[in-house]
This record gives structure tokens, sequence and C-alpha cells, in this order.
């Protein structure tokens, strides 16, 4: 079984629909989610992404947002950020030691570099979903190759 923690900065809207992508796929993981933020902490995931979320089978409604903390290093086998700046937080509270990998979603459709837009300031949330879910089928065929 594969421990996957997926990474964003407000936990409401990008790597809530990651989890549950990849839980659609795999429901047999352990998944979770987090922000690099605290704005939302405890909040369930923006309606707008819900919404987009729900017309194609990702139920969001249970999720609710908590911050990424150092713990999670050591929790999680993988941890994937959605984009740059994510992973560069997350970085910067590696404990000593700790070699668990950070890795952008879209490594794992050969776009290495790219990042998961946020839909919260583009609004698009199907664009996201799309690429979302491309790189969730991305991750669970290279995981399942391993
Ligand atoms: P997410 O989107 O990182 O995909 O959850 C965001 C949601 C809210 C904010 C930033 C990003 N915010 O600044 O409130």
């Amino acid at each position: 079984m594969s421990s996957i923690l997926f990474v964003c900065l407000g936990n409401i809207c990008r790597s809530p629909a990651a989890e549950a992508a990849v839980r659609q796929r795999r429901p047999d993981w352990d998944l979770d989610s987090a922000g690099t933020g605290s704005w939302h902490v405890g909040k369930a995931p923006y309606g707008p992404m819900q919404d987009a979320a729900n017309a194609r089978g990702l139920d969001l409604s249970k999720l609710r947002a908590r911050q990424f903390a150092p713990e999670d290093f050591a929790r999680f086998e993988v941890i994937v950020a959605m984009d740059e700046q994510n992973a560069e937080d997350i970085e910067a509270l590696r404990p000593d030691g700790v070699h668990t990998p950070v890795v952008l979603f879209t490594d794992h459709i050969g776009e290495d570099g790219m990042p998961v837009p946020d839909p919260y300031y583009t609004r698009d949330f199907d664009g996201c979903l799309d690429l979302i879910e491309a790189c969730a089928d991305g991750l669970v065929a290279g995981l399942a190759r391993d």
C-alpha cells in the first residue's frame, strides 16, 4: 500500500481534488491532503471546486482543510505538491535526516516542472480537474509499475 500526502496552498481546491481522484482509483491507499497556508484550516473544500468535482463523481464534501506540518515527512512515503512554490514551502520545513521525496503531481504525466494552475485564481475548475485526473492516472500507473 502507498501512503501519499497531496499538498497545495489552501487545501480547499487542488489537493483535496487530487486526494479524491487518486482515492477513486485506489481506495486501498493511505491518502491525505494539506495546505502550506493556514487560512482555511477546518473548512470544507471550496464550493465551486466541490460542484465541478461532483459533476464527475468525486465527492469532496467530507474533507476538511489542515495545514502541512513537519511531522508529515515521517507519516507519508511520498509528498505530492501541486506547484513549485508548494514544494519550496514544504522543503523549508523538512526535518534533518528525513528523506521523504517531495515531487510535483505533473511529474507523473511527464511534464516536469509544470504547475497544476490554481483554480481559486484562474476560475477554470474543469480544466484543473482534467489535469488532476490525468496526473492521478499517471501516478497510479507509475506506482503500480514500481
Ligand atoms: P488551493 O487554492 O491552493 O488549490 O486550495 C487556494 C485557495 C485559497 C487560497 C489560495 C489558494 N487563498 O489564498 O485563500
